[in-house]
């Protein structure tokens, strides 16, 4: 039996890859977004999770606009990172985990999930940026990856509770997998955040509030906004929080809040930073 460990929860502006390679870490601009790493060393330090299983949002460099699948899992091998335009370079190949990547396809489809499998996939700074957070100066990533991969940009996007059934369907099969693995749930992106049109640059601290508010206690409470209210009150890419929302639903034993930092801006999104441990699990 796999166990779900606990998730992390932070956004993947590409801006942090290019001040992570330019050392800037303790600027003032960007220090008070990376210390809000500092209790998540020490707990994957302690907790020394396996595998990462991690929603995101491809940004258009498997999936373009001619063809969006609303949910995709990856089952490679290895996957490289590739930049779609930020200057993003130099991020380490990661190891797929394969066996559990179909297992969890098998099962999601079972539950009635229909993702495109993808036995080849790059990975864009909405994995590589979560991840050089998380194990900054290591040789090698020091866990296997099974990319999930949720259509945040073409419209229609999935509902916020498809977001969180996918989750829970993904932590369903997790737990059943017999493999030792131990298990840390990402979910990247967000918070508020719109990068184009008339409301370029909207933030909205009230909504971001409610979401870290309600995130480990209760995800449900996020489901009172439907997809195009989370746009109107997060911005275009705002929504991205439907990643957060699929996470936390993985996690579908004892919940608790470990840290959470939030810090606006940074570039032009609300950042957060959510840490939250999963024990004493349901295995249903
Ligand atoms: C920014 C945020 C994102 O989530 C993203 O994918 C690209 C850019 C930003 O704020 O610069
Ligand atoms: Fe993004």
């Amino acid at each position: 039996m796999s166990d779900i460990v606990g998730g992390i929860f932070t956004s993947h502006v590409p801006g942090i890859g290019l001040a992570i390679a330019r050392g800037q870490q303790q600027d003032p601009y960007w220090k008070p977004f990376f210390d809000g790493f500092a209790p998540i060393h020490r707990w994957l330090a302690q907790t020394r999770p396996d595998v990462a299983v991690v929603f995101y949002n491809d940004h258009g460099l498997n999936f373009f606009l001619d063809q969006m699948p609303t949910f995709a899992i990856g089952a490679a091998a290895d996957y490289q990172h590739e930049d779609e335009g930020w200057g993003l370079s130099g991020f380490k190949p990661f190891t797929g985990a394969p066996d559990l990547s179909w297992h969890i396809i098998e099962t999601v489809v079972e539950q009635e999930f229909d993702p495109v499998t993808c036995q080849s996939m790059l990975l864009d700074h909405a994995v590589a940026v979560p991840f050089e957070l998380c194990w900054p100066d290591t040789d090698a990533w020091p866990v296997k990856v099974v990319p999930i991969s949720l259509n945040t940009v073409q419209h229609p996007l999935p509902s916020p509770r498809r977001a969180l059934e996918l989750g829970r369907a993904v932590g369903r099969a997790i737990e059943s997998w017999t493999g030792p693995e131990r298990v840390v749930v990402m979910g990247t992106g967000g918070l508020s955040h719109q990068l184009d049109g008339e409301r370029a640059g909207h933030i909205n601290v009230d909504y971001d509030k409610f979401c870290l508010r309600n995130l480990a206690p209760d995800p449900e409470a996020m489901l009172q906004h439907d997809t195009l209210d989370i746009v109107e009150l997060a911005g275009s890419q705002g929504v991205e929080i439907l990643n957060w929302l699929a996470a936390r639903g993985a996690m579908r034993g004892s919940v608790r809040e470990l840290a959470s930092n939030y810090h606006v801006p940074i570039s032009n999104t609300a950042a957060a930073t959510v840490l939250l441990e999963n024990s004493a699990m349901v295995r249903a």
